[in-house]
């Protein structure tokens, strides 16, 4: 559920007509719904209220200080993955109380800063790690809190580049290894067991993989929480959202179906895994990303030319995988629509960008309304992922992103100035 739709044939964000805000910001333009990340936060919080719980946003999604201010607001934690990301929840106000420290590849810097500014937890990756952040404590003289990341061997199912929980992957300590880690972790001075830990992979559509990886889990942790005094089980982020309405809405016998049943929704994920988890009686820590900020946010771009061949019907778009990479990357699908909604036939057309490699490509062959050069289009489900994973290839600056509540907006990242791009270069003396 979102907070775009078409209002008079315009489409709008919320109360806003979206042409409005491309007029006024130009193009490439993010969008984001604040009352949509909002809803996506509180229905996740409410489907698990039973249990004690925190949601700590993975800002890696989207980490636009707007955008975690809105979360912090409300009463979200963050996921972060790096000192650059603490930073970032201390200039958006969020409470490093709050934030979980994930990642394989932490540096001394990183763990110093987190220690020293307080967060709930490191979720550690491997061994090396916990006796460095154990190190790094003593010389702080401070007692770090921590979970090991449980890697349960599940496979998600999910695209490979986005798999995290088979042994395959360089993320956590496999299941089988867990029980003899937290054994010597609590010989370890300045370490204080706090968690456990465990994430299986992102863009999860069902819920039976979660549930497979949960009920494998169970036992250990109770296990560990006896043996260590241990107060909370994160089950990570992960949740996915629908990107192509079309493969989700099937037919009304296909909503009955098992295959239906196992959708995720938040009520779903909370049905299944509240009887799972209720029994521990632990604090329950979940870290979702796409979840809150996917369907929260489009990236739209203007047609600069339809270029037709005798094979092809290619829309070039001054949007390009710079500004979204997901579709190079991953093959992701991202659904493509007009500002002003089309009626009329259909034709089968690649949504380009200008960029000079074949990858840059948002869509192919997909029956889309007919455009012409000066017309909007809006990629939707692009607020996680997207503009975080921009970058300035082909010298080119990053797009501005604006956030809109009801009929106000406000941009909320300024577009970048193309001079800015090499502004920290700099000629070295032997070059005239
Ligand atoms: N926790 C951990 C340990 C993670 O590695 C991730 C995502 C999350 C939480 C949040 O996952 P989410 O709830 O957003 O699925 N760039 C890719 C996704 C990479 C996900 C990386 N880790 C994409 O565009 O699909």
């Amino acid at each position: 559920m979102h907070d775009f739709a078409y209002r008079k044939g315009e489409l709008h964000c919320e109360e806003t007509p979206v042409s409005e805000l491309v007029k006024k910001h130009g193009s490439p333009l993010y969008v984001y719904s604040q009352s949509t990340l909002e809803g996506h936060f509180r229905k996740l919080d409410e489907a698990l209220s039973p249990l004690d719980h925190l949601i700590c946003y993975a800002m890696k999604a989207n980490s636009n200080l707007a955008v975690m201010r809105t979360l912090a607001n409300i009463g979200s934690g963050f996921d972060i993955v790096s000192g650059g990301e603490l930073k970032r929840v201390i200039a958006a106000g969020g409470d490093p109380k709050k934030c979980t420290f994930a990642g394989v590849g932490k540096t001394e810097e990183e763990i110093a800063f987190a220690l020293r500014k307080g967060i709930y937890c490191f979720n550690v990756e491997s061994e090396p790690e916990l006796q460095r952040i154990d190190r790094v404590a003593g010389r702080l003289r401070k007692k770090a809190p921590i979970a090991v990341r449980v890697n349960p061997n599940v496979d998600a199912g999910t695209h490979a580049k986005i798999t995290t929980g088979t042994y395959e992957n360089k993320f956590g300590i496999p299941f089988e290894e867990i029980e003899g880690v937290y054994q010597r972790a609590s010989k370890l001075k300045n370490i204080r067991l706090r968690g456990v830990q465990m994430h299986i992979g992102s863009q999860l559509t069902s819920v039976t993989p979660f549930e497979k990886a949960v009920t494998k889990a169970v036992s250990l942790v109770a296990t560990l929480k006896e043996r260590h005094a241990l107060e909370f089980f994160s089950i990570g982020g992960g949740l996915g959202i629908i990107y192509n309405p079309a493969l989700a809405s099937g037919t009304a016998a296909w909503w009955k179906s098992p295959e239906a049943k196992d959708i995720l929704t938040p009520q779903s994920y909370a049905d299944r895994l509240i009887p799972l988890l209720k029994p521990l009686a632990m604090k329950i820590v979940l870290e979702p990303g796409r979840f809150i900020a996917g369907n929260a946010g489009i990236l739209v771009t203007r047609v600069e030319y339809v270029k037709k061949t005798t094979q092809k019907n290619f829309v070039i778009v001054d949007a390009a995988m710079n500004d979204l990479i997901r579709p190079a990357f991953y093959d992701s699908f991202h659904e493509i629509v007009p500002l002003k909604k089309k009626s009329g036939k259909l034709i089968e057309s690649d949504v380009v960008g200008p960029i000079c490699e074949s990858g840059d490509t948002f869509c192919k062959n997909r029956p889309m309304p007919t455009v012409k050069e000066g017309d909007h289009l809006a990629m939707l489900s692009a607020g996680a992922y997207g503009s975080v994973m921009s970058g300035t290839y082909n010298s080119r600056a990053m797009a501005a992103e604006v956030l809109v509540q009801g009929k106000r907006s406000a941009v909320v990242r300024a577009r970048q100035k193309v001079e800015d791009i090499w502004a920290t270069e700099t000629l070295p003396k032997w070059i005239s």
